[in-house]
């Protein structure tokens, strides 16, 4: 069993790195590090050095990372992963410098989504320099994409210590690593991919404010306001470029004692099941998986 302690980083492929930037600097409202390496960007939203990494280059979603403990809980994770069959690369120098982590090591999930594991991810002491005042507190969770998500379940739950905390049927499947209610959502989808990264905003003042900053900008909304009965969390789901979907939300349900929760399974096509305030609901733009070979399985 490998312990997951956090969740670390989305990394993903952009055509228009400039535009990118932009959309995730001067919108979404994210703090852009200062350049240290060619075609990377890297974009700050709490204490991590930074949460997303855009790449120059073909776009599609690189990688989506998770922490755990240290040196030694990788090298475990990578042995365990090897012995049950994955194909697992070790990381090199470059490509730890360019994560800002010590170590890391990169594997698939059974449906394609590459994820990557990483020890010592750097802690930036300075306050975030926010581009704008959206109210972001931290990154709060990583949503994937897999074609049956009773399986991406299994593989999460066997493999790691996440925990399934309510079930959309067979769309989409909500899972913890410590007590927030979901860390990592797995939605049903025809292929790997990104389906949102989300962003937790201090207050429910904040996630209206950017809902009406959003639309005065010309922003897609692809859903909400609304509040989702599972997490219980007030969210809006918006299209950044490059059918990158990002996700401002508040007051997700904390969920304290493990053993007194018992996950629920919600019918996706009941009214009020994806949004308690019964607004339109659609399935957000996923962004596809990049495969490996075609970014270079040792691409930083
Ligand atoms: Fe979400």
């Amino acid at each position: 069993m490998i312990t997951l302690t956090d969740i670390a980083y989305v990394r993903s492929g952009v055509a228009d790195l400039d535009a990118a930037v932009r959309f995730a600097t001067d919108i979404v409202g994210l703090e852009l590090a200062a350049p240290s390496e060619e075609g990377v960007a890297h974009l700050r939203a709490d204490q991590r050095h930074h949460c997303l990494a855009l790449v120059a280059g073909r776009s599609g979603v690189i990688a989506s990372g998770f922490s755990v403990a240290d040196s030694d809980a990788l090298a475990a994770a990578e042995t365990e992963l090897e012995r049950s069959g994955c194909t697992v690369h070790r990381g090199g120098p470059a490509e730890a410098r360019s994560r800002r982590v010590r170590e890391l090591i990169a594997f698939d999930d059974p449906f394609g989504n590459r994820l990557e594991l990483v020890s010592q991810q750097e802690t930036v002491a300075r306050p975030v320099a926010f581009t704008r005042p959206a109210g972001i507190t931290e990154f709060g969770h990583l949503c994937l994409d897999a074609p049956d998500v009773h399986e991406a379940h299994r593989f999460w739950s066997t493999r790691f210590n996440a925990r399934v905390s309510d079930w959309l049927g067979d769309a989409a499947c909500l899972l913890r690593i410590d007590p927030v209610h979901h860390k990592l959502a797995v939605f049903q989808g025809d292929g790997p991919g990104l389906c949102h990264m989300n962003f937790q905003v201090a207050t429910l003042d904040d996630v209206f404010r950017n809902w009406h900053f959003l639309v005065d900008h010309g922003v897609e909304i692809e859903m909400g306001p609304g509040r989702h009965p599972q997490s219980t969390a007030i969210f809006v789901y918006f299209l950044g470029p490059e059918g990158f979907t990002y996700e401002y939300s508040f007051g997700v349900r904390r969920i304290e004692d493990d053993a007194a929760w018992t996950p629920r399974t919600f019918d996706p096509a009941e009214i009020g099941s994806i949004d308690m305030w019964q607004g339109p609901v659609r399935r957000v733009s996923t962004q596809p998986q990049l495969r490996p070979e075609r970014i270079g399985v040792r691409a930083p």
